[in-house]
C-alpha cells in the first residue's frame, strides 16, 4: 500500500520520500513504485489516475526515518498491528516539524488507540487508501476525537489532488469501509467452508447479482488474507464475534496462503 500511495503521488507531481525496514525491501520497493508510476502514466486519461507532462518527480527510498523530517505529511502504512504503528508514530512524530501532518493509512485500528503515540493529535488523522491504489477512486479521511478540522481539510485536499473523492468518517474500529467489506469476505469464506457454492461461484453471484465490480473471495486474495486475519482479530472483540476469522482464513495463512502476493490465495495467481 505504501508503494502504491506513493507512486499516486508521484504520478500527481509530488515528491516522495519513502522509508522502508531493510535494505532488500527498500529495492523492492523502488522498483514497484517506478513500475506502478509508468503504468499510470500508460493509463493516464488525464483524469483520476495521474497527470503526465509533469516532470518525473524525486524519488528517494531509505531505511532511515530520519529522512521524512522535513516532510509537510508523512503517511505511516506499515502492518496492521496497532504496537508497531505506535512506534512508527512517535517515530515521525519526534522528528518532524510542530504543523507536520501525520496520518496512518491503517484499514481498522480504531485512531484513539494510535493518537497516543503521535504528540499533536490534532494533526493526526486516517487518510485509508484502497488496494489497488491507482485504480480506485476512493480514500477514506478519519476524523479522530482530536483531530483539527484544518487537518481534515488538509486531508481531502491532499487526496482530491491525487484524483481521489473522500468519504470523511468519525473514528470508529473498521470506519465505514472495512466493516462493511470484511464483514462480507468472512461471511464468503464461512459459505465456502460449509460448501454452500463455489470459489468461482460466490464471487459471480454477487458480481452477477448484486454489480459489485469484484467478488469477496478474488477481493480477499487482493487485500491479503494475512491483513484481513489481522482486522478479523482486531474487530471481533471491538464489534463483536460475527468478526470472529474463520477457520479455513486461519489456516491459510498458517501455510503461507496469502492470496496474490504469494501466489496462492483462494484463488491461483
Ligand atoms: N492490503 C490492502 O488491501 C490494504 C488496503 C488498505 C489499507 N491497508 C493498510 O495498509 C497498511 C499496510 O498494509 P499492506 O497490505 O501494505 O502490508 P504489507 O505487509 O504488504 O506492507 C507493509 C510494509 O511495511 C514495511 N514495514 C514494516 N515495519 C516497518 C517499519 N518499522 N518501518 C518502515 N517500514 C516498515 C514492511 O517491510 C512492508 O513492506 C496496513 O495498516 C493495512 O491495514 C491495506
Amino acid at each position: 500500500m505504501g508503494s502504491g500511495i506513493a507512486a499516486q503521488s508521484m504520478a500527481s507531481g509530488l515528491p516522495v520520500i519513502l522509508v522502508e525496514a531493510s535494505d532488500q525491501r527498500a529495492e523492492d520497493a523502488r522498483e514497484r513504485v517506478r513500475r506502478a508510476v509508468s503504468r499510470i502514466h500508460e493509463h493516464d486519461d488525464g483524469g483520476a489516475r495521474g497527470r503526465s507532462g509533469f516532470p518525473e518527480p524525486e524519488l528517494l527510498v531509505s531505511t532511515d526515518l530520519a529522512q521524512v523530517s522535513g516532510c509537510p505529511l508523512v503517511i505511516e502504512s506499515v502492518p496492521e498491528v496497532a504496537e508497531l504503528k505506535r512506534e512508527v508514530l512517535a517515530g515521525i512524530a519526534g522528528i518532524v516539524a510542530a504543523d507536520t501532518l501525520i496520518a496512518t493509512n491503517t484499514s481498522s485500528i480504531a485512531l484513539k488507540e494510535l493518537q497516543v503515540a503521535v504528540g499533536r493529535p490534532e494533526r493526526f488523522g486516517g487518510l485509508h487508501f484502497f488496494n489497488p491504489v491507482p485504480a480506485s477512486s476512493l480514500v477514506e479521511v478519519v476524523r479522530g476525537s482530536a483531530t483539527g478540522s484544518e487537518t481534515i481539510l488538509d486531508f481531502v485536499r491532499f487526496a482530491e489532488g491525487l484524483g481521489k473523492e473522500c468519504i470523511v468518517v468519525n473514528d470508529s474500529p473498521g470506519f465505514a469501509t472495512s466493516r462493511l467489506g470484511v464483514i462480507l469476505g468472512l461471511e464468503a469464506i464461512r459459505m465456502l467452508e460449509e460448501g454452500v457454492a463455489s470459489v468461482e461461484d460466490i464471487d459471480r453471484g454477487m458480481i452477477l447479482g448484486y454489480r459489485y465490480p469484484m467478488g469477496p473471495l478474488r477481493l480477499t486474495d487482493l487485500v491479503g488474507l494475512d491483513v484481513r486475519l489481522a482486522i478479523a482479530r482486531y474487530l471481533a472483540p471491538t464489534l463483536g464475534p460475527r468478526f470472529e476469522p474463520p477457520r479455513l482464513l486461519v489456516d491459510k495463512v498458517a501455510c503461507g496462503e496469502l492470496g496474490k502476493k504469494s501466489g496462492v490465495g483462494f484463488y491461483t495467481w
